[in-house]
């Protein structure tokens, strides 16, 4: 049986960084669910279709396909054959994928696909439902959070340091907004399992949070 790790939070706060070096730490997949939301919120924009407009976005399903693969160990996200990478890491991507994974028609088909590449493999797959509803039985639950300030803080030095101009204040307010919008949806909200442990990471660094994860790890897997 493969061994799963889920790990699960707000946005920014550290999941994809944290996850992709502990997966390559422990010799697991690393997969990251939100870049799949993304691809279909890219499809959505694409096709100007509203994120308000319930009917459109079903009526769209069934015509993308989103597809994972690797390479070098790096996942790409595949929309209808083209690799969208480089393409949904914008705010306004990010903005439609909160907005539009609210419908149970798009989570129904990403959570199979979630589903199908975690019981092939070890797999560390980062979200807001992993261990929740896609994953409830993977032996290790990861809660990772950091006060919303923080989690501005480190997007704006992100930013800035791409030469992308921004705001904090800004950035923040979206990140508040986005928390509340994934937080009180109605399909599988963000919320820490019960059984998964909660990490804080506003006044670590990624070091200490990996280490952390990593005692976690030995403790409910290895021990
Ligand atoms: O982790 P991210 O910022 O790339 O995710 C973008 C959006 O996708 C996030 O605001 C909510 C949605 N999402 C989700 O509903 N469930 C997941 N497992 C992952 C992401």
């Amino acid at each position: 049986m493969s061994v799963n790790i889920a790990i699960d939070g707000p946005a920014g706060a550290g999941k994809s960084t944290i996850a992709k070096r502990l997966a390559k730490e422990l010799g697991f997949i690393y997969v990251d669910t939100g870049a799949m939301y993304r691809a279909m919120a890219y499809y959505f924009l694409a096709n100007q279709i509203a994120a308000e407009d319930e009917a459109a976005i079903a009526a769209a399903c069934p015509k993308v396909d989103v597809t994972i693969a690797y390479e070098n160990g790096e996942q790409q996200v595949i929309l209808n054959g083209e690799n969208v990478n480089g393409v949904i890491r914008t705010e306004e991507v990010g903005n439609m994928a909160s907005a539009t994974s609210v419908y149970p028609v798009v989570r129904e088909k990403l959570v199979e696909l979630q589903r199908q590449l975690a019981k092939k493999a070890d797999v560390i797959m980062d979200g807001r439902d992993i261990g929740t509803c896609v994953l409830p039985d993977a032996q290790v639950k990861i809660y990772l959070t950091a006060s919303s300030a923080t989690r501005a803080k480190r997007r704006y030095e992100e930013l800035t340091a791409k030469g992308v101009s921004c705001d904090l204040e800004e950035i923040e307010k979206d990140i508040i907004e986005r928390d509340y919008r994934d937080m009180h949806r109605e399909a599988s909200p963000l919320m820490q399992a019960e059984d998964a442990i909660l990490v804080d990471s506003s006044d670590l660094t990624i070091d200490e949070v990996l280490e952390e994860l990593h005692s976690i790890y030995e403790q409910t897997v290895v021990a």
